[in-house]
């Protein structure tokens, strides 16, 4: 959309009452496109909205060109809550964000459900190829998205995933340059881990950053991906600028937790990836968000079938026979952030604040309503905590 004059204030900009009319023709604009802007009336309901929160992070005057993305991040049975991102379409700033709960009634006022049609519109997944750039990493072209511009912030997905896992907790972080792979196996990468080890992921991490022309980067590494962030630490201490380890864990398999990896290894190369969907998606996710929030399961199980059987098979060895990293803890040097999910079944909370207790100085967080995938089921919460740790590093 194009700001207008009648939108301004007399300081010139945008007035802050005028965005929640901005938002809500962008929301109107995009069903128009889509179902239809008469799809609540076709089904006799009306979304009447109960909060809106706003928050401002940057002007736009008139003439301005906003670009307006909108994802579904609740839904129950006659609610469902929208969260709108507002940007300058030239240089992708940040100009607002807002959050929209609406009820769904009747024409006598009543509550009731929330049209098929809202949920399978919202609840579509954004796609793998778009945003993505190919990077060589030990001479291999590798899947990554990049966004933005300032010194770097290296997100490492886990397992079973892809890097879109990242997206919407980063699309925010403005002024900083966010780069997300997908490591080898997962995602749009097909390339083989050779040999299967988390060291292995570790030296494509180093490498994606000498590529990056970086000396030093924040690490934000979860589940799996924190194995990786540690190993960085133990490996290349010199390339880690501050971590951030998001649901993982310092300890090591144990002996029973190693047998269970090499059973899956069986049913994923005689039964492919989908095993890892039936196996996995009750456990990475909170009760809630399970039924509340469909868009992210399905994003989960697009990411999971995105894996290739060899791929999840070498992460499964990596993970198995990954060191110990209790003892490293004491030795982290940089600025460190555990967070934890209140509700993860994988890295219980405990397990987590112990991790932060032996690390110096680390920040702990423990985010509410979130399970394992607390990025994709809380981005707001964790972006907020993860974008203050930020702005304290600069
Ligand atoms: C992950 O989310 O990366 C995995 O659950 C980690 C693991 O299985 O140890």
């Amino acid at each position: 959309m194009t700001v207008l004059p009648d939108d301004c204030d007399s300081y010139g900009h945008v007035n802050q009452a005028a965005f929640l009319r901005l938002f809500e023709r962008a929301r109107w604009e995009a069903l128009d496109r889509g179902p239809g802007a008469d799809v609540f009336e076709r089904h006799d309901v009306w979304p009447a909205a109960r909060t809106a929160t706003v928050t401002y992070h940057s002007p736009a005057h008139p003439g301005d060109r906003l670009r307006f993305d909108t994802t579904l991040t609740h839904v129950g049975e006659t609610s469902f809550t929208l969260h709108q991102v507002a940007r300058q379409s030239a240089d992708r700033t940040l100009v607002a964000e807002i959050e929209t709960v609406f009820v769904c009634i009747d024409r006598k006022g009543a509550s009731t459900p929330v049209p098929e049609a809202i949920r399978a519109f919202y609840g579509t997944r954004p796609s793998l190829r778009s945003g993505v750039q190919h990077m060589m990493v030990r001479d291999l072209p590798t899947p990554v998205d990049v966004q933005g511009d300032g010194a770097p912030v290296l997100f490492i997905h886990g397992f079973p995933l892809d890097r879109t896992m990242w997206r919407r907790l980063i699309s925010p972080m403005t002024g900083w340059k966010r780069v997300a792979p997908d490591l080898r196996g997962f995602g749009m990468n097909d390339a083989p881990l050779d040999p299967p080890t988390i060291g292995a992921y570790a030296e494509d991490t180093v490498d994606l950053l000498d590529g990056l022309r970086q000396e030093r980067a924040v690490i934000c590494g979860f589940s799996m991906g924190g194995y990786v962030a540690l190993e960085l630490v133990r490996r290349f201490p010199e390339r880690v600028r501050a971590l951030i380890l998001a649901n993982t864990r310092a300890a090591p398999d144990s002996s029973a937790a190693q047998t269970a990896r090499l059973d899956m290894v069986r049913q994923v190369e005689r039964d492919g990836v989908d095993v890892l969907v039936r196996a996995m998606l009750p456990q990475l996710l909170a009760p809630g968000s399970l039924t509340a929030q469909p868009q992210v399961v399905e994003h989960t199980r697009t990411m999971i079938r995105s894996a290739s059987v060899p791929g999840a098979v070498a992460a499964l060895h990596a993970m198995k026979d990954r060191a110990d990293s209790t003892s490293l803890l004491g030795e982290i040097q940089v600025p460190t952030l555990v967070i934890a999910g209140r509700e993860d079944a994988i890295v219980p909370v405990t397990e987590a604040r112990q991790m932060a207790d032996a690390i110096p100085g680390a920040q702990f967080t423990a985010i509410p309503e979130a399970g394992h995938l607390t990025p994709l089921e809380q981005p707001i919460s964790m972006g907020r905590v993860v974008r203050e740790f930020l702005d304290a590093l600069s």
